[in-house]
């Protein structure tokens, strides 16, 4: 009997209106486009702006896209994953929300942390479910609302993050597309280099955590980036390894866009040219959960069925993984 595979049947994206450009970044803190373009690749970044507008805005935005292009309902789906690290709300899973908005009234759902690795760890854990046979039809959503966390004083990392949400849909595929394989790794040694530092159990929001700005994200950007140029890299490689794959087997390399520098390197490491790397960095910059599924909405267009697709991610914690998977339809 052929193995069943978890493959990707439809995709759905969304991005507020709002730009931020790096012109206008560059009256609020002491920056300039050249530098945020040469060290970064970023451009401009998505703002959801509105009181009471969060994560869900954008997810349910980003379903009813995959809905309307696909035509897939909604009702029988059995589990909705949230990869987020920043929920509507702490404790109250912005999953079950989703669920009851979407009308998926047998499904389960939680919500994944895992810093910028948590949709393609989300993706994993979907392929997992689908290929037990247990769950046919599994949402796997990334995306945050990066503006909520970010100080805007700060220049260190108010220049990088944005706002936006992607969604995809795994079914079951007796094909032999979908999932190949995945690594997934993480060490404890980044904890300190990316993080909110309050507002978790070990540090509760006070008026004094407040003023000193502990609830916002601190980056030390150099370290995390020699972390993660060398172990996107390296995971990018042994998943083609591991799989033999050479360059020319692979179609596209959809990569976290922390980076443009990082990218490049993810891709040289693997032989793999530019015009196979799929880019959006430099319209979103980095939605930390939403970029890979980001790059899917933005790509969808030309992906075909068969295509070998390599996803890589480096995140917070620290992070990371890469996943080996066949796309399973051609462009509508
Ligand atoms: O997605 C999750 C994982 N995150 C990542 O993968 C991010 C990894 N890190 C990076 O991408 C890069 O480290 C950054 C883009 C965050 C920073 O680039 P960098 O080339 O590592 O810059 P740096 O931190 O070494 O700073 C170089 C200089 C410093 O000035 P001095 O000390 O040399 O005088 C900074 O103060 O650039 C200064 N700087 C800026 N200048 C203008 C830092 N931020 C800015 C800014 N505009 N926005």
């Amino acid at each position: 009997m052929n193995k069943t595979h978890a493959a990707i049947t439809a995709v759905g994206g969304y991005v507020p209106d709002f730009k931020l450009t790096n012109k206008v970044l560059e009256t609020m803190i002491d920056t300039s486009d050249e530098w945020i373009t040469t060290r970064t690749g970023i451009k401009e970044r998505r703002i959801l702006k509105g009181e009471g507008q969060g994560l869900s805005v954008m997810a349910l935005r980003a379903i009813d896209d995959l809905v309307e292009k696909s035509g897939k309902s909604m009702h029988d789906v059995d589990a909705v994953i949230v990869s987020t690290v920043t929920p509507d709300m702490p404790v109250a899973t912005t999953s079950a929300y989703i669920i009851n908005k979407i009308g998926a009234k047998n499904a389960f759902g939680y919500d994944l942390q895992a810093a910028c690795s948590g949709w393609l760890y989300g993706l994993s854990n979907a392929a997992t479910m689908v290929e037990s046979g247990r769950f046919k039809k599994v949402l796997v959503i990334g995306g945050d609302k990066m503006s909520s966390i970010i100080d805007y004083k700060d220049r260190t990392t108010c220049v990088i993050f944005g706002d936006g949400c992607g969604v995809a849909l795994l079914e079951p595929n007796d094909e032999g597309y979908g999932v190949k394989d995945f690594i997934l790794r993480s060490d404890g040694i980044g904890r300190e280099f990316l993080k909110i530092k309050a507002g978790g159990s070990m540090y509760p929001a006070t008026a004094e955590t407040v003023a000193n700005n502990e609830h916002y994200v601190q980056q030390e950007g150099q370290q995390v980036y020699k972390f993660a140029v060398t172990n996107m890299a390296e995971v990018a490689a042994g998943i083609m390894e591991r799989n033999q794959l050479t360059a020319t087997d692979v179609d596209w390399l959809v990569p976290h866009q922390a980076n443009k520098r990082i990218i490049d390197a993810t891709a040289k490491r693997m032989g793999v040219k530019d015009e196979k790397v799929m880019l959006n960095i430099q319209r979103y910059g980095n939605t930390t959960n939403g970029t890979l599924p980001l790059c899917l909405w933005d790509y969808e267009s030309q992906l075909k069925k068969g295509d070998t697709l390599i996803f890589a991610a480096f995140g917070g914690g620290f992070t990371w993984g890469s996943i080996y998977l066949t796309w399973a339809y051609d462009p509508k």
